[in-house]
């Protein structure tokens, strides 16, 4: 029990990830769920894709918590989150087909909606800065106004119609017929200027009734589960339910404290708790930064450690590295601790836990990003600002790597000795403890160390 909890309430925890989003986040929650009474959303959107696989069987979550599948826990979506109603009802019947109950889902009244003019932006955003960006150019501000790789699913422009105010649409509006008429007859008009600006030639403007007739129908089916989560957070806590945070993205996707402007558009590191579901952040006494083996990135962005060779694809290969979401091949990497160490930072984290280990075996050596080199000096300290990190080369130390197939192995006492050297290298120059390495997709394939036991 964390030093800021008194004894009435339960424990509070989170998992976060440390790199640029896929380290493993939804099998870690999953893992864990069954100890809690509640899984939370704090961040994100349909961006997200979390994979959890239970006996052999692989459920692709991107809305839906990844409490889902424990049956005694509740799987809430906070306020922080940006809802793609038609894709949350898809993703509720593809999980009920499967026979997997969601009658403990709760979502936010005071979530925000993502429309699907918010889509169609994000989509003509990113052709037109593609279409400006010449990466060969002499002109740099060709190659520094550049599309973000964004996964189109109206992330962005969802959260600025949020900051707007006068344009955004809550959940709790979805129950409200005459609200969102009168609001999407003024929206309408407005989006449909800019889009047809943008897009021109084929645009097909959005039409009021045709939205208020959709999102009256989504509204009726979400009803029963639209709640003020804040107050049912807190509801939890005084009953003495321990609760989970899962992360949606990463800290380095994290829009205040990421490699900006190639970040999201929310507080996805730890930092986004407090503001996304209305539980303040002195009651979160646990945060397990979860990091991958090694280092991937969908979209665009600069990398440092990133591979271009056979190693990179071989990677790529062993790791399955293809987007849950969007099926796009990811860029592949060495670790890079100095970027887990600042993330560890940002998240505050209290431990560790290393994935995708056994994705590693068969590499002879390995190497880890201990510093960078930029503009000819040396750091160990990360650059969250995009267009210098750009120009940083990493500065490796090169360990022993490892042969032997590790997807059976349950205690850290049977890694084979480079492994076990390599999880100790990374927790050393971080700082903080690894308690616990996942060796393959399923929950049974997972190292439990005596820290993060002692902790839930
Ligand atoms: P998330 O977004 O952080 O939840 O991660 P994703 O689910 O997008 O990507 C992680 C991928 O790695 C998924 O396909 C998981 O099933 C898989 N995975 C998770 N942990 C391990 C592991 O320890 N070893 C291997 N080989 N795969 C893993
Ligand atoms: P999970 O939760 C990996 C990346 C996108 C893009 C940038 C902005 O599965 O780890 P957005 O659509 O959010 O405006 O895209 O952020 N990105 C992710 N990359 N995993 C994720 O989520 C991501 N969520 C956003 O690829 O580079
Ligand atoms: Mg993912």
């Amino acid at each position: 029990m964390g030093q800021n909890e008194d004894q009435k309430h339960g424990h509070v925890a989170a998992v976060v990830g440390l790199q640029w989003g896929d380290e493993g986040k939804g099998k870690l929650v999953d893992l864990l769920a069954g100890k809690y009474g509640a899984v939370v959303r704090y961040n994100g959107g349909a961006n997200a894709g979390h994979s959890v696989v239970v006996g052999g069987e692989r459920y692709s979550l991107h809305l839906v918590p990844s409490g889902i599948l424990s049956p005694s826990c509740h799987a809430i979506i906070g306020n922080g989150v940006v809802v793609d109603p038609l894709r949350l009802l898809e993703e509720i019947k593809t999980l009920n087909d499967r026979g997997v109950s969601t009658s403990r889902l709760v979502i936010s009244n005071r979530a925000h909606v993502v429309m699907p003019y918010h889509k169609a932006e994000d989509a003509a955003r990113e052709e037109l800065l593609s279409a400006a960006t010449d990466a060969h150019s002499s002109d740099t501000t060709k190659k520094i106004v550049s599309a973000i790789g964004t996964t189109k699913r109206g992330i962005g422009p969802a959260y600025a119609d949020k900051i707007h105010r006068s344009t955004a649409i809550r959940i709790g509006d979805l129950t409200r017929p005459d609200l969102l008429q009168t609001k999407f007859e003024m929206v309408c008009k407005l989006k449909n200027a800019v889009l047809g600006a943008m897009i021109g030639e084929g645009f097909e403007p959005f039409d009021a009734q045709t939205l208020t007739n959709e999102m009256v129908e989504c509204g009726k089916q979400l009803a029963p589960m639209i709640k003020d989560t804040a107050y049912l957070l807190d509801d939890l806590r005084n009953e003495g339910q321990p609760i989970l945070f899962e992360g949606a993205n990463a800290t380095m996707l994290d829009v205040d404290h990421g490699t900006y402007p190639f970040v999201t558009s929310s507080n996805s590191s730890a930092l986004g708790i407090g503001a996304g579901s209305g539980v303040p952040p002195q009651c979160v006494s646990q945060i397990i930064g979860v990091v991958k083996a090694y280092s991937t990135r969908v979209g665009g962005g600069p990398m440092p450690t990133e591979l271009h060779d056979s190693i990179g694809d071989s990677i790529r290969d062993r790791g399955r590295e293809f987007g849950t979401t969007t099926g796009r091949p990811r860029r592949v990497g060495w670790l890079d601790v100095v970027a887990v160490k600042y993330s560890a930072m940002i998240s505050g984290a209290t431990e560790l836990c290393i994935t995708l280990l056994d994705v590693l075996a068969g590499e002879p050596e390995l190497k880890i990003a201990t510093g960078y080199r930029i503009d000819g000096k040396e750091t160990n300290r990360f650059v969250p600002d995009g267009y210098v990190l750009d120009r940083a080369e990493p500065v490796y130390e090169t360990m022993p790597g490892f042969s032997q197939d590790i997807t059976m192995a349950r205690t850290f006492e049977e890694l084979p000795p480079e492994a076990q050297a390599y999880i100790q290298k990374i927790e050393s120059f971080v700082g903080v403890p690894v308690g616990m390495i996942s060796v393959g997709p399923d929950r049974e394939q997972t190292i439990l160390r005596d820290a993060v036991l002692a902790a839930t």
